[in-house]
C-alpha cells in the first residue's frame, strides 16, 4: 500500500488521548454537494449563497428562501456518505477519543455512523420558529411553514450568515480543540469563525486535509494536499494496521 500520510502525524495520532475533527463543504463535495463558494447550479445560478443565507433575505422574501432550501434539501437527499465520512466513523473507533465538529449542516456523518456530531452551523432537515426560536422536525408543505406553537413563520434550522453559532455548540468544540492532542481540519476554507479559529489552540498537533490548502496551512503542522475521500481513507487503514 502506498503511503501519502507522513509516519510522524500517524505516530501523533497513535499516541494521542483525543483526536478533534472539524469538517466544513469539502467533506461532502465528494458525495456530490457542491461546496458553498462555488457558483450555484440551474435556477440558482443568478444568486450567491452568502446573500441567500441571511436573516434579511428570509425576511424580505420567506417563500423565496425557502424555495432554495427545499432545493438543496432535494440535492443532499439524494446523495450518499462518501469514504471521507465513512472514514471519520470508523476513526473514531481506532483512537481512545473522538469528537466531529462540522460546520456543515446536510447530516452525512451522522448517516455515515458518526455519533454525538457538533452541528456548529445546525441541520438543514429541521425547522425552526423566526420568532421564538423553537426546533421543530420538517415543514408542513406550505410555501412558508408555520409554527405550531405560535403561528409564526418557520425557518430552516440552520445558521445563517450574520447570526451567532448556539452556544453550546459552540462551548463542546472550543473544548474538544483545547483538549485534543491531534486536530484535524478537513475540507474547510478555514474562512468562516469561529470554526476557523478552533485549530491551534493548545499546542495539539494539527493537520489540514485539503486540495487546495488553505491560507492557515502555512501555520499548520502538517498540509496534506488531497481530498478526503482518498487521504482519509488511507489515514485511517495506516493506523488500523
Ligand atoms: P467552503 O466552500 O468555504 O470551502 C470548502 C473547502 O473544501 C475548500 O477549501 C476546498 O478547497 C475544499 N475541498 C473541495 N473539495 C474537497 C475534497 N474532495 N476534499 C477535501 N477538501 C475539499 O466551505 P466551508 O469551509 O465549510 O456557513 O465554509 C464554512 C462555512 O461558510 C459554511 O458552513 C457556511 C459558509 O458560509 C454558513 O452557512 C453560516
Amino acid at each position: 500500500m502506498s503511503r501519502e500520510v507522513p509516519e510522524r502525524l500517524l505516530a501523533a495520532l497513535r499516541d494521542a488521548r483525543h483526536v478533534c475533527v472539524l469538517t466544513g463543504a469539502g467533506v461532502s463535495a465528494e458525495s456530490g454537494v457542491p461546496t458553498f463558494r462555488e457558483a450555484q447550479e440551474g435556477l440558482w445560478s443568478k444568486y450567491r449563497a452568502e446573500d441567500l443565507a441571511t436573516p434579511e433575505a428570509f425576511l424580505a422574501d420567506p417563500a423565496l428562501i425557502w424555495r432554495w432550501y427545499r432545493w438543496r434539501r432535494g440535492v443532499v437527499g439524494n446523495v450518499e456518505p462518501n469514504p471521507g465520512h465513512r472514514a471519520i466513523a470508523r476513526l473514531a473507533g481506532v483512537v481512545p477519543r473522538l469528537t466531529l465538529v462540522t460546520q456543515n449542516v446536510d447530516g452525512l456523518h451522522r448517516r455515515a455512523g458518526s455519533r454525538d456530531v457538533i452541528e456548529l452551523h445546525g441541520n438543514l432537515f429541521e425547522d425552526r420558529c423566526f420568532a421564538d426560536g423553537t426546533l421543530h422536525a420538517g415543514d408542513d408543505g406550505l410555501d412558508v411553514p408555520t409554527c405550531p406553537d405560535c403561528g409564526g413563520h418557520l425557518r430552516p434550522g440552520v445558521v445563517w450568515f450574520g447570526e451567532a453559532v448556539p452556544e453550546p455548540a459552540l462551548d463542546a468544540s472550543c473544548a474538544a480543540a483545547a483538549d485534543c492532542d491531534v486536530f484535524l481540519s478537513v475540507g474547510t476554507s478555514s474562512l468562516v469563525y469561529p470554526a476557523a479559529g478552533l485549530a491551534k489552540q493548545n499546542g495539539a498537533v494539527v493537520a489540514e486535509i485539503n486540495p487546495n490548502p488553505t491560507s492557515q496551512a502555512a501555520g499548520f503542522d502538517f498540509a496534506l494536499a488531497g481530498n478526503s475521500g482518498i487521504v482519509l481513507p488511507e489515514l485511517v487503514d495506516w493506523l488500523a494496521l
